[in-house]
């Protein structure tokens, strides 16, 4: 079956599945420019890193296709790096979308300095380079699916069929496609090799019980949905051999930030002798920090712990915290990040040369 496509991109046309209004519907809206896309990534409508990187790209993209060449090279330059480090500021914790700008800025760069093209072609090729973003994540998911379950796979050789444990929402709906620890759960199912997966609903959000559950029904994958507040209990009961988890930023140590209550899993794994594995792109790897303690960590509205929609469930007047995202350390990622180029454990990552 084919998965959920949530980005849709044709000759500059932008649409994106409106997350907010998932489960109960699936609506398409259109993004014209970098403005749509700050606001629908800022609001989660679309939401994911690999997918909030590739929306502010093809927005841009989008946007340029509109425009009339600048006058000098120098100039789309300068109007490109603004566009982007807009962007940059919808959300601070995933690092894709400043990656992606840095490489595009290059780019830029690189084509300035080039006295053999001029001003119209150096926007097509930007252009094409930002529009390139959805097929490279597609096909860097179909490779952490692949690198991901044939590492799982050879490490429980001995089990007929295993139990994975996975949190937030890491499918088609956070990518262009497929998805990166849903990408090997996919696989893994693909390979007869699932027993069960136990998605766990991430409160305060609920990007599992509302999205990763919707994906998972979509294709008919074996699935249980446990509270945030079972996983310990899963663990125990169900045997679970592996959790796979997603990441909005690796530090160069391999300490990774993503979705609040990871970071609760890694030690609930390490306490359980359950393998803990990050599954990313190399556009979610930040070489330029060290370690998980420089990742800046969002804060979320308090309204998303004390409502369910519009209903209030917290004592009005209490005080509430909401960091959207958690660090995990290194040490207690203990089967290893499962990235496009394979699976490392964190003390042997290096920037691709
Ligand atoms: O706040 P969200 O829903 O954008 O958080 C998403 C996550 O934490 C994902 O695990 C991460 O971005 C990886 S998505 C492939």
């Amino acid at each position: 079956m084919a998965t959920l496509q949530a980005i849709k991109y044709n000759d500059g046309q932008l649409e994106i599945l409106d997350q907010l209004l998932l489960p109960e519907s699936c609506t398409f809206i259109p993004i014209f420019n970098v403005e749509d896309a700050w606001a629908a990534i800022r609001e989660m409508k679309v939401r994911g890193a690999p997918a909030i990187a590739i929306v502010g790209c093809l927005s841009l993209a989008a946007e340029l296709r509109k425009l009339a060449a600048p006058d000098t090279k120098e100039e789309l330059c300068r109007l490109v790096k603004e566009k982007l480090d807009y962007l940059v500021t919808s959300r601070p914790t995933a690092v894709n979308t400043q990656l992606a700008a840095e490489a595009c800025v290059k780019l830029c760069t690189q084509l300035t300095a080039n006295a053999s093209v001029d001003v119209a072609e150096a926007k097509d090729a930007v252009v094409k380079s930002l529009e390139a973003t959805l097929a490279d994540d597609m096909a860097d998911n179909l490779a952490i699916g692949e690198h991901g379950a044939s590492a799982i796979m050879k490490k429980t050789a001995t089990k007929d069929k295993i139990r994975i444990l996975t949190h937030c929402n890491t499918g088609s709906l956070a990518t262009a496609g497929y998805g990166t620890a849903l990408g090997v759960i996919r696989s893994l199912h693909k390979a007869s090799k699932l027993d069960q997966v136990y998605c766990t609903e991430t409160r305060p959000y609920n990007q599992g019980s509302r999205l990763t559950a919707f994906e998972l029904v979509y294709e008919k994958i074996p699935a249980t949905l446990v509270c945030d507040s079972m996983a310990a209990a899963a663990m125990k009961q169900f045997k679970i051999d592996a959790v796979i988890v997603g990441a909005d930023r690796v530090a160069a140590n391999g300490d990774t930030a993503n979705k609040i209550g990871t970071y609760q899993l890694a030690v609930l794994a390490k306490s359980h002798d359950v393998l803990f594995y990050v599954a990313a792109p190399f556009s979610s790897i930040d070489f330029q920090i060290p370690n998980g303690q420089s990742i800046p960590i969002e804060e979320r509205p308090h309204s998303e712990m004390t409502h369910t929609g519009s209903i209030r469930t917290a004592a009005a007047g209490i005080n509430c915290w909401n960091p959207g995202f958690d660090v995990t350390p290194a040490e207690l990622i203990t089967g290893g990040i499962i990235t496009e180029k394979g699976v490392f454990k964190p003390d042997q990552l290096a920037p691709p040369q």
